[in-house]
């Protein structure tokens, strides 16, 4: 069947083609070490999962939820903004509900970018920034993240002939796949620039939860003006499978993504909503979660460097970015994790990275997503440290 241009245009999903790994490895009869897709496996914490119940049981004839999110929803959001970073938004106005991050990162160009215009990303990146890009016509420019500058995207490197025709300025701190926080000099300047060249910058803080020692800040603790933060319970509460997360900010910006989003979805589901009041109630899990993840950091991390690997120990996210010994690549590496000796899936650097005149700046490393269990961490750890072929 033949489908759109623009759908043709499409490579495939990085994050598809690992899933394809993996099947390859069961189909040899192989349960493999998946740090492929950050995907949590852990529980959704039992209180927000009775939170929701409960919520099918008392909104037995609701109707189609709100499209901006319930009243309570976005009060429990604006006091969970006031707690963390201090922020004041009048939850009418300035925060609106969404279908997790993804959805949000999709639906954004729609509200602001015209075919031919631009939104920069950082690179490597988190796919929907590109493809929500490309579907409303729009073009994106890459700004490498370098280990060097630690991660923190240059914006004096956007041409200026881009900057006039930016509407979109995607900023990710904590960063998927870097791992790194986000300097204030780095916000401060992104929230100025938004203002200067009537650019809206949309900070993904998805992973603001997911930290180690630092604790992030958000963009809106240097302005309102020009800024989005998109945000998600996916991580924070392991709430991949409920489709929740908002958007919130400067509020001509979140009217326009309303009026976007009443054209496409009829809102998050109500009694989702209400599963996720109540994880934004419990501060509890969400350290639980954090301590879990820096176990199996350390682990990993110490692995990698017992193997010879430069040190790569992530300041937040549960990615670490490996960069991998000269003389070989990440997808030589990944390739090499996967033998059935090992059993390893890991996502090559490259693919989760664009090249931009000759250089991807993914190709050298591999991202570990560490959902696996603390024993399974565990395991792949040994593997590692015996893998001769880890080397060049
Ligand atoms: C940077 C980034 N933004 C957004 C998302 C999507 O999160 P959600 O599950 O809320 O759609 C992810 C998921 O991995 C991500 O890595």
């Amino acid at each position: 069947m033949k489908g759109s241009t623009r759908l043709a245009s499409l490579g495939s999903y990085a994050f598809a083609e690992v899933d394809n790994l993996v099947a390859s490895l069961r189909s040899q009869g192989i349960e493999p070490i998946d740090f492929g897709v950050g995907d949590p496996v852990d529980p959704t914490p039992s209180l927000v999962r009775s939170a929701c119940k409960a919520g099918v049981d008392e909104r037995a004839a609701a109707g189609y939820p709100s499209y901006v999110g319930a009243s309570e929803y976005r009060d429990a959001v604006a006091a969970w903004a006031q707690r963390r970073f201090g922020l004041s938004l009048d939850p009418a106005t300035e925060i609106t509900s969404t279908i997790g991050a993804k959805e949000a990162v999709f639906h954004l160009p729609l509200a602001f970018v015209n075919p031919g215009e631009y939104t920069v990303s950082p690179n490597p990146y988190y796919p929907p920034y590109e493809r929500g890009t490309l579907f409303a016509g729009g073009h994106t420019h890459f700004l490498p993240l370098d280990e060097e500058r630690g991660y923190q995207a240059d914006l004096s490197a956007i041409p200026d002939d881009v900057l006039a025709r930016t509407r979109i300025l995607w900023l990710n701190y904590p960063s998927n796949p870097t791992g790194a926080l986000a300097s204030k000099a780095l916000y401060k300047e992104a929230v100025d620039l938004a203002v200067d060249h009537d650019i809206i910058l949309v900070s993904d803080e998805c992973y603001s939860e997911m930290y180690y020692d630092v604790v992030p800040h958000s963009a809106l603790e240097y302005g309102y003006e020009n800024v989005l933060v998109v945000q998600s319970l996916s991580k924070r509460s392991n709430m991949t499978n409920y489709r929740v997360g908002w958007v919130m900010g400067d509020r001509d910006a979140v009217s326009l993504f309303r009026k976007v989003k009443t054209n496409i979805d009829s809102g998050t589901p109500t009694f989702v909503q209400d599963a996720a009041i109540a994880a934004l109630s419990d501060e509890r899990h969400v350290s639980d979660m954090r301590e879990g993840y820096r176990r199996k950091r350390d682990i990993l991390c110490r692995a990698l460097s017992d193997a010879g690997y430069p040190e790569c120990v992530p300041e937040a996210t549960f990615y670490i970015w490996q960069r991998v010994p000269e003389g070989l690549d990440g997808v030589e590496v990944a390739k090499r994790l996967l033998d059935p000796s090992i059993g390893i899936v890991a996502t090559p650097g490259a693919w989760i990275a664009k090249e931009v005149d000759g250089h991807n700046p993914g190709t050298q490393y591999l991202r570990f997503a560490l959902v696996p269990s603390i024993d399974a961490c565990a395991q792949a750890a040994e593997k590692i440290r015996g893998a001769d072929s880890l080397h060049p």
